[in-house]
């Protein structure tokens, strides 16, 4: 119960990596109000008896200050306090290569996944300065260190995340506030499928594919899971991380390791190719 005590605020928390942060913050005695767009899978999840009334929940739309502010104001005055917030909420955001996107969907996407979480670090500091310090945990992505993993304006907020991450750690340290960014891998959540919501059987057949390939994609063979993200998002809000600050922890089974002769047997490398006699490292 690592936990007991502390008042903490996720955002996303009604889908995926968020709602499985929530799970685990509550099953190790938090308590959590959660904001998330999606409104009715998150009064349905506060509602579950099985978190015996230690989650709260508030629609909230992260491109929106006002909102962001709202959630958090709520959240301190609701459990008389804020301790922990995690920056999480997220999407595909815009789709568009850099020859051809628009000023309006760079701006969309930036404010959903970059600005929110200036503000949302912005909005709780008083908070925090009050309880005496606390810790801020950003999601930012495989996309923010390596191309081709999603959309350029996607990867450049994810990149910044990560940035913003530091610099925030840097700047809030002198009260007690530490600040860190995870850079999941592929994770199994609504996240890809979300985009052909309106198309139920291509999004059954993108879940079902990013399932059966991302086993043989990554270094470590198998899916990874909402919990491995929460995992990490606890270490680094714990005690036990209290020496981690302005680092961004990637959880991405090693598919960010190298190329996949580095770690696969069966595959040559270009040396091997070559040389076939001395390339084996
Ligand atoms: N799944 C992955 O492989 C992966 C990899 C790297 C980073 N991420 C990041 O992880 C975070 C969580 O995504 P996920 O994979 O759990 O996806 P998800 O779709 O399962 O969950 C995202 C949640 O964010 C909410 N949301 C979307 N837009 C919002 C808004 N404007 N305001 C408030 N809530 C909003 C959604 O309703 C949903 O509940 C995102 O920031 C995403 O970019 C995911």
């Amino acid at each position: 119960m690592r936990f007991e005590g502390k008042r903490v605020v996720v955002t996303g928390g009604a889908s995926g990596i968020g709602k499985a942060t929530v799970e685990a913050f509550i099953a190790e005695g938090a308590q959590v109000m959660m904001g998330d767009l999606n409104a009715e899978a998150g009064d349905a999840l506060a509602a579950e008896s099985r978190f015996d009334n230690r989650l709260a929940f508030q629609t909230t739309d992260v491109c929106d200050v006002g909102d962001i502010r709202s959630l958090i104001d709520n959240a301190a005055g609701h459990f008389g306090g804020v301790d922990i917030l995690f920056n999480n909420a997220g999407a595909g955001g815009a789709q568009e290569r850099i020859d051809e996107i628009t000023a309006e969907d760079w701006d969309m996407t930036m404010n959903l996944l970059l600005r929110s979480v200036a503000m949302g670090t912005r909005y709780v500091v008083d908070h925090m300065k009050q309880a005496g310090g606390g810790v801020i945990i950003n999601t930012s992505s495989i996309n923010a260190h390596e191309a081709g993993w999603g959309p350029i304006a996607y990867a450049t907020a994810k990149a910044g995340v990560r940035h913003l991450s530091k610099l925030s750690a840097a700047q809030l340290a002198q009260h007690n506030i530490r600040v860190n960014s995870i850079s999941p891998g592929f994770i199994m959540t609504n996240i890809f499928a979300d985009s052909r919501k309106d198309e139920p059987e291509e999004a059954r057949r993108i879940d079902e594919a990013i399932h059966a390939i991302s086993p043989m994609a990554q270094p470590v063979a198998r899916s990874g899971m909402p919990d491995d993200i929460a995992q990490a998002v606890l270490y680094l809000a714990s005690d036990q991380g209290g020496f981690v600050n302005g680092i961004d922890l990637t959880v991405d089974g090693g598919i960010t390791i190298g190329h996949r002769h580095s770690w696969d047997p069966n595959t040559p490398g270009l040396l091997e190719l070559i040389m076939p006699e001395e390339g084996s490292s």
